[in-house]
């Protein structure tokens, strides 16, 4: 994938943007001498340890050890993959990529979203006007106002009505010149099974544009005024539009989340607008699916580690809304999923089951908000709602119980995170009044082992765990490049033990071959890992001088010239034991190495 995009186009998008102004949008930042502090959006703290270098554009956070350059922040903090990045930072500065794939003809992707989004503008144009008309919008408004809805709401959220009749808005984008190849790839409309010619695709139904967090409309949800089948239709997969990704009013919701770090999650158009409507304004809602791990994702951007409450209609009996569940929190606790870097203990997912058949809108609207964000407070644990639910079905007896925990063994097992598991356990346990021991027994066996953890997870504090003389130096070459001549002809790097470090260093110095600078190096670097490195280590504040340079440089080949600690030990070790035969071994071994060292001294020196 990333082969698609040329590297000069990637070059440009990285000129362009500005990680300040990227970053800025989701972390609130105060300066701090040359750097900008703020909170880190990828772990929970109180104290700023997040710093983004406006000089260098780059993060780094002091805490968790995340860090790297604007690709990588957008990365980590959407859940993308690197193209996914470019493109989106791309679109974003206005860089239009050339579309690589096969069909020359077709348009680049860019302009192929922009006349889709520019389709779906004109839809929504068509929508609102039609639910303002006197005449034609009479029987959307009004039932708009049956089911409790304010002008004021109506507005915000830009509800549309699509008229009865065929082929209006067909006709409405053909007078607009939007040729129909693209209104029907947007899902406006549909070829005509008989004959030429298109239909509409939303006919006699309230509109619910979808809008994605540009605030540009992604797609449509329509519900009928009546009882007639389908109640919802929704816009069909579109390169705009994925009801896996995005959220219905979370363009709305999105700083009410932020502020009261919590979310609600409904299932439905109107249900999420109810709760509007009763002033709880930090809620989004499904399209017609479950939720997935990209929808966590994209929501932990908003509520960091606050809380995700999932509310399910009563009329799911428990059982139904548990079935919905345990593939949610199995995909919570997969650390395969795309988008799942978060580290899974921030996620605080809880389920709050309504009462007696209720679903949202009709709880609001019978006992009002107070009554619902009094029975959210109550609101459990996904895991003791699972645990719970299992119970619940399977009855309180040993028998049920045991089926409990035979339920509960797959979702358990599918978090990878053995602190978290090891808690659930503990609760599963508590719960079900069974040995702790013998849970853990279960889960072992019936276990379908994942593999250890691989990457993306945050790596506290990684450069002090480094050798100080070799970390020391790397950012000395990223941070002060008027020493990599002088390093570079001495083959420093050559000498280097450890293999993140040397592999740093030495991407400095081949860009510094390159470019002349050490700026951007960064980006050369494929590993995330190293990519994080980098950027620790050139985000610090240190004021080098030529002559503490050379200091640095002259400790290091000491260091690689000198006879090893370990061996100095043995032959104390040997002499106090008077172990003539190895102490005379010893010796000759540390002859050879100190010949050894002084050719490596020498060749560090005179290279
Ligand atoms: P519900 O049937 O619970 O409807 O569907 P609702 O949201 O409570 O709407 P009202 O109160 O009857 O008007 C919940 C959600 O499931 C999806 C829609 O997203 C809907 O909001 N759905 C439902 C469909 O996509 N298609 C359907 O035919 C029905
Ligand atoms: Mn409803």
């Amino acid at each position: 994938m990333a082969g698609l995009i040329p590297e000069s186009i990637i070059e440009d998008v990285r000129r362009a943007a500005d990680i300040v102004e990227v970053i800025s949008e989701v972390v609130v930042l105060k300066p701090a001498g040359r750097n900008l502090v703020g909170l880190c959006p990828f772990h929970n703290e109180k104290t700023p340890s997040f710093t983004v270098s406006p000089e260098k554009q780059i993060f780094h956070c002091f805490g968790c050890g995340q860090g790297g350059n604007v690709f990588a922040f957008t990365m980590q903090h959407q859940g993308i993959s690197f193209p996914e990045a470019v493109r989106a930072l791309a679109e974003r500065y206005h860089i239009s990529i050339p579309d690589t794939a096969r069909d020359g003809a077709s348009a680049n992707g860019a302009d192929q979203r922009a006349r889709l989004q520019a389709a779906n503008a004109l839809a929504l144009e068509f929508y609102r006007k039609a639910l303002a008309h006197p005449v034609q919008g009479q029987p959307a408004r009004d039932y708009l106002s049956r089911r409790g809805l304010s002008a004021a709401l109506i507005q915000a959220f830009q509800l549309g009505f699509a008229p009865p009749g065929w082929d209006h808005l067909a006709r409405f984008l053909k007078g607009r010149r939007v040729p129909d190849a693209v209104a029907e790839k947007a899902g406006l409309i549909a070829p005509r099974q008989s004959g030429s010619g298109f239909y509409d695709r939303f006919r006699g139904r309230i509109i619910f544009p979808i809008i994605d967090l540009s605030g540009k409309v992604a797609g449509f949800g329509g519900r009928v005024l009546d009882d007639s089948l389908p109640k919802y239709l929704n816009s069909p997969e579109t390169p705009l539009y994925n009801k896996r990704r995005c959220l219905y009013g979370l363009y709305q919701a999105r700083d009410h989340c932020r502020a009261k770090k919590a979310v609600y999650i409904v299932e439905g158009y109107l249900d999420l607008l109810a709760l509007h409507q009763y002033g709880i304004a930090n809620a989004v809602a499904t399209l017609g699916t479950a939720l997935t791990a990209e929808q966590v994702a994209l929501l932990k951007r908003f509520v960091g580690s606050g809380d995700i409450v999932l509310v399910f209609d009563g009329d799911a009996a428990g059982q139904k809304a548990a079935e919905r569940t345990r593939p949610i929190f199995e995909q919570l606790h997969s650390r395969f999923q795309p988008g799942s870097y978060q580290r899974e203990s921030g996620v605080n997912t809880r389920v709050l089951e309504l009462p007696g058949g209720h679903d949202p809108d009709t709880f609001l609207r019978e006992k009002g908000a107070e009554a619902f964000t009094a029975l959210a407070a109550k609101a459990k644990g996904m895991v003791a709602f699972l645990i719970d639910a299992a119970l619940r079905q399977h009855g309180d007896t040993i028998e049920g119980r045991a089926l409990a925990v035979g339920e509960l063994v797959g979702p358990l097992q599918a978090v990878s995170d053995p602190v978290t598991r090891s808690l659930y356990v503990k609760l599963l346990a508590e719960r079900v009044g069974v040995d702790e021991a013998a849970i853990a027994r279960r889960l072992s066996r019936g276990g379908t082992h994942r593999p250890a953890p691989v990457s993306g997870e945050p790596r506290a504090g990684v450069p002090e765990r480094l050798p100080a003389i070799e970390r020391q130096l790397t950012a000395m070459m990223i941070q002060y490049p008027e020493v990599l001549p002088d390093i570079d002809k001495r083959n420093l790097t050559s000498y280097f033990k450890n293999l993140q470090l040397k592999a740093v260093a030495e991407a400095v110095l081949i860009h510094y071959r390159e470019s002349g600078t050490a700026d951007g190096v960064i980006e050369r670097l494929a590993d995330p890992q190293l990519q994080r490195l980098a950027a620790a280590l050139a985000i610090r504040e240190e004021q080098w001088t030529v002559s503490g340079c050379r200091q640095l440089i002259a400790q290091f080949v000491r260091a690689r010239s000198r006879p090893s600690r370990e061996m100095l030990d043995a032959i104390a070790q040997a002499e106090q034991a008077a172990d003539d035969g190895r102490w005379q071994q010893l010796l000759l071994e540390r002859q050879k190495a100190a010949r050894q060292g002084e050719r490596t001294r020498r060749k560090l020196l005179n290279r």
